[in-house]
């Protein structure tokens, strides 16, 4: 996955803007939301999961108490409309169906205020053959359906099709999965 090489880089991209308020979307056992803390010691985190098991683990492992934890579908965020200077949702959008993948992005666009933004990592669109079959194993272990849009570089497209401007993929790395890109949007 070549975690060491991604993650700072969506985090140093949050970071730069100096956000005082944080969502982070399916924050899974906190990998990102540890670096988040690290990274804006002044901001207010809110981590979401909609797994209650993965979200306890989160908790203990992070330890960090500008974060809160909170359980929440990415379809329907803890926070009020226009509220929140980022959002970050990493490796999450390619578990949804079309549907709710929509939804999520419709609902990250809710509850950013104007000008926020948006932090993306997520699979992008192959570009040879052994990328190409790298990400077809992704694809059967998290789901043909979820991962289509994605396998036909549609990520981008979908953003701006929510609503969002200025949509970006500043960073794209081949991994042992397939081509992870980073985006970025307002
Ligand atoms: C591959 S993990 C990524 C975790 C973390 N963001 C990271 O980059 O390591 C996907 C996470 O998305 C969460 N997830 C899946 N569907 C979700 C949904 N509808 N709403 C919120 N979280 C969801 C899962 O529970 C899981 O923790």
């Amino acid at each position: 996955m070549r975690e060491g090489a991604w993650r700072p880089k969506l985090v140093a991209r949050v970071a730069a803007a100096t956000p005082a308020t944080v969502l982070e979307v399916g924050c899974g056992t906190g990998a990102v939301t540890r670096l988040l803390g690290a990274a804006l010691p002044d901001a207010a985190i809110t981590a979401t999961d909609v797994d209650p098991a993965v979200m306890s683990r989160a908790a203990k492992r992070v330890r960090d108490p500008h974060v809160t934890w909170t359980l929440a579908s990415a379809t329907s965020l803890p926070a009020d409309a226009a509220s929140v200077d980022a959002v970050v949702c990493s490796l999450v959008l390619h578990h949804l169906d079309p549907e709710p993948k929509a939804a999520a992005l419709a609902e990250a666009r809710r509850v950013l205020r104007p000008g926020g933004r948006l932090h993306v990592a997520d699979w992008g669109m192959p570009r040879d053959p052994v990328e190409g079959l790298a990400f077809l194993g992704l694809r059967l272990v998290d789901g043909m359906g979820a991962t289509r849009q994605h396998a036909c570089g549609a990520l981008p497209a979908l953003l701006r099709d929510a609503g969002f401007r200025d949509v970006t993929v500043h960073d794209r790395l081949r991994t042992a999965w397939g081509a992870l890109e980073l985006l970025e949007a307002r």
